[in-house]
């Protein structure tokens, strides 16, 4: 049976087969398995349409343009405090919101506003960070392959945490901070060997890694011997993240064990190590399959696997450091569309194409990653067909959503695909020449812009004609 046929199948069945959102209690549900897929403050008018923070998003789709981010507050500040309550219970800990999920310098004004700390990774989010006046003493910096010129940003601008990720890095920093006269606090990023059910492009505590010091080849341990010998290096602790969108506990479970009895490893030899950072990775939900464990659940998991691991080892409790980034803001984004061109090919597919795609979400093409569409404007219209979304980049992989079954289609049309919070703006490019979309903040029935959408004028900023060419 070829592709095509089965998608004529699909169309015949469609209403048995399609997961329709209904209205419920004012929240947006998907009847398949009677399971309830409710993304932060999602609800649907007395007009039919989505609403995300009181505010309709088709009126946001009117006033902003398309394609556009709705970045729900309330959804963030929900997760932060769920966050902060199932760490609870232990004397020390700290959340850290990992920036590259999405940081602009609002965002960075809000994670402080929210008291969580702030992970960065390159000189620029650095930079992004204290332009919104972020406590320098609670940001961790983050990198394999930090510069020098980055390592001295990150001194000179007083960063709470450098993390570590290579003998190399830990000579060249010791030397910039003996120069500078300065002791600098350091965590160092241990691979611990635990592969997580995740893609394997977002996989990174296996052992064959760019990042961090294997712990199985001995490399960790001479890290942590050679860190203490040097006066201007305070080593505090020890980092790991296994990798992203992950679902199991299992592979967490297996990390703290090993993270844990490491430490107890260096206690032996009389390197007492007080700060143990897990890094990020709880994945969220992007459709109505997939069944991601709720914050409060994963917190108090983790705050109580470390609580047994250093009671079994004898060890005290080391103060726990967390680096969410998805789980904080993916599900509190949702990514506006105009629907243009539709295009049957009968016996094939439909094709509904939209003024975005790859380039304010490239994590379809680059990790097949399955999103789940909503026509917004027509919220409580039964599915009438089956589409396959597309972008508008020149090229054939620039597709949205496959084989989804949405109400009847018509140009126009306003289509939200929500869970896009993270890593959607942050990865979003300029292909094609197309000004990146504008990013709104809803909350309590008002919208107030983030960041502007860009002009045709931003997209040339830059470039400059060589002399000989003129
Ligand atoms: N800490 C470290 C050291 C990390 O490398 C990351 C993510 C995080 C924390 C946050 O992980 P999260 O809680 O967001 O899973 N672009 C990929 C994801 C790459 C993640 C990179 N590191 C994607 O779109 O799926």
């Amino acid at each position: 049976m070829t592709a095509g046929t089965n998608v004529c199948l699909l169309a015949t069945s469609v209403l048995e087969l399609c997961k329709a959102p209904v209205t419920s209690g004012g929240f947006v549900h998907f009847i398949e398995f009677g399971g309830t897929f409710v993304n932060g403050t999602m609800q649907i008018n007395a007009k039919g349409h989505l609403t995300i923070g009181g505010c309709d998003v088709v009126e946001l789709a009117q006033q902003y343009g398309t394609p556009l981010y709705v970045f729900d507050e309330e959804a963030v500040r929900q997760r932060a405090e769920d966050y902060k309550q199932a760490l609870g219970s232990l004397p020390k800990s700290q959340i850290i919101y990992a920036g590259k999920a999405f940081l602009t310098v609002g965002m960075a004004a809000l994670v402080k506003q929210l008291g969580l700390g702030l992970d960065v990774v390159s000189g620029g989010e650095l930079y992004t960070a204290l332009e919104a006046d972020f406590p320098p003493e609670d940001i961790l910096f983050h990198g394999n392959n930090k510069s020098i010129s980055e390592l001295q940003y990150a001194l000179d601008a007083g960063v709470g945490r450098i993390v570590v990720d290579s003998f190399y890095e830990l000579q060249v920093l010791s030397q910039l901070a003996e120069s500078k006269g300065v002791v600098v606090s350091i965590l160092l990023r241990l691979t611990p060997g635990v592969e997580a059910h995740t893609h394997s492009y977002i996989q990174t505590g296996q052992l064959d890694s760019k990042f961090g010091l294997a712990i199985g080849n001995g490399a960790a341990m001479e890290a942590v011997r050679e860190a203490q010998g040097l006066p201007n290096i305070q080593l505090m602790g020890v980092h790991c993240h296994i990798g992203s969108q992950i679902f199991d506990t299992e592979a967490f479970d297996a990390t703290v064990l090993l993270m844990m009895d490491f430490m107890a490893a260096a206690a032996q030899e009389g390197h007492y190590l007080s700060e143990l950072d897990l890094g990020g990775g709880l994945g969220i939900r992007h459709t109505d399959d997939d069944d991601p464990m709720d914050v409060t659940s994963f917190g108090r998991f983790l705050a109580q696997r470390l609580q047994e691991a250093a009671q079994e080892r004898g060890l005290p409790l080391p103060k726990l450091l967390i680096e969410p980034g998805r789980s904080l803001v993916g599900e509190a984004g949702t990514t506006l569309y105009t629907v243009g061109v539709i295009k049957d090919l009968p016996g094939i597919r439909t094709y509904a194409s939209v003024d975005g795609g790859m380039t304010d979400n490239p994590r379809v093409s680059l990790y097949q990653a399955v999103y789940e569409g909503l026509v917004a404007n027509k919220m409580e219209e039964e599915p009438a067909h089956t589409y396959t979304v597309a972008g508008k980049c020149c090229e054939s992989g620039d597709k949205l959503l496959f084989d989804v079954c949405l109400p009847q289609l018509e140009s126009g049309d306003i289509l939200a695909v929500p869970s896009t919070g993270a890593y959607n703006y942050s990865m979003s490019s300029n292909y094609n020449q197309l000004p990146r979309p504008a990013v709104v903040c809803v909350y309590d029935g008002t919208s107030e812009i983030m960041v502007e959408r860009e002009q045709y004028q931003d997209l040339v900023r830059l470039h400059k004609i060589p002399q000989r060419w003129r």
